[in-house]
């Protein structure tokens, strides 16, 4: 029974770990005020060439003003997120982009390219990805985030101001947006972990402590397994 209950945890929690409220209402309200029309371009920018077969979106171009000021926002906003950290331990995370999918565009099936080259020459090595919803779910149809992994096929789509997580390593698509316009901020992250399955229960090792320490207070226990957390995160990181 307990290994069953902490399957489910490690599929359902971290392989695709929602996070609610990265973003407020006001924040998503302003962001979404500051994107003209006339903002978007080919989302084939930053793809590779199995990706851009298969992609139809636009995107704010990289190297826009605009997609620098709105990413920090999205960057300062991670700084404070707690779950965040746990979840992905970011080393470095890939200045976020953002994009928008109407009138029938979509995504076809892809995985994300391993190796991204960043403006200063160096390479981020992609482990997870991140899509924060911008637009909230009834303002569109369609435009869902199929990720399918090892345990199946998930769908998923976030009110305005959160933000799903999931492992770079997995096959994924964005469903056709047939009304109404889809608009994510999406962004990789180098973790100090690699391996999906260690930065999964490193994770879940991290929430049960604090579960625990909000429950029973720092008793000895608690200070055992912190120690453990540590050492585990000492052997497994690259950092
Ligand atoms: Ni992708």
């Amino acid at each position: 029974m307990q290994a069953g209950l902490t399957f489910t945890l490690w599929k359902e929690i971290v392989m695709m770990l929602h996070i609610p409220g990265v973003l407020s209402r006001e924040q998503v309200q302003a962001m979404r005020a500051s994107l003209p029309a006339s903002a978007w371009t080919d989302g084939k920018e930053t793809v590779g060439e199995q990706g851009a077969q298969v992609k139809r979106n636009r995107q704010l171009p990289a190297s826009s003003p605009l997609r620098q000021q709105l990413g920090d926002i999205v960057l300062a906003a991670l700084a404070r997120n707690p779950v965040f950290f746990a979840a992905a331990l970011p080393l470095r995370i890939e200045p976020p982009l953002f994009n928008c999918y109407e009138g029938g565009e979509h995504y076809g099936l892809h995985v994300d390219g391993a190796m991204r080259k960043q403006h200063d020459g160096s390479y981020l090595r992609t482990d997870v990805s991140s899509t924060l919803f911008l637009c909230d779910p009834e303002e569109y149809e369609g435009g869902e985030l199929v990720v399918v992994d090892t345990y199946g096929t998930h769908e998923v789509k976030l009110p305005a101001g959160d933000m799903i997580v999931y492992p770079s390593t997995s096959l994924h698509r964005v469903e056709p947006v047939t009304r109404g316009a889809r608009i994510c901020s999406f962004f990789w992250t180098q973790s100090m972990v690699r391996d999906d399955a260690r930065r999964g229960m490193l994770f879940e090792l991290d929430q049960t402590i604090q579960t625990l320490r909000g429950r029973i207070g720092d008793c000895a226990e608690v200070l055992t397994l912190t120690g453990h957390y540590h050492n585990l995160l000492r052997q497994w990181s690259e950092a």
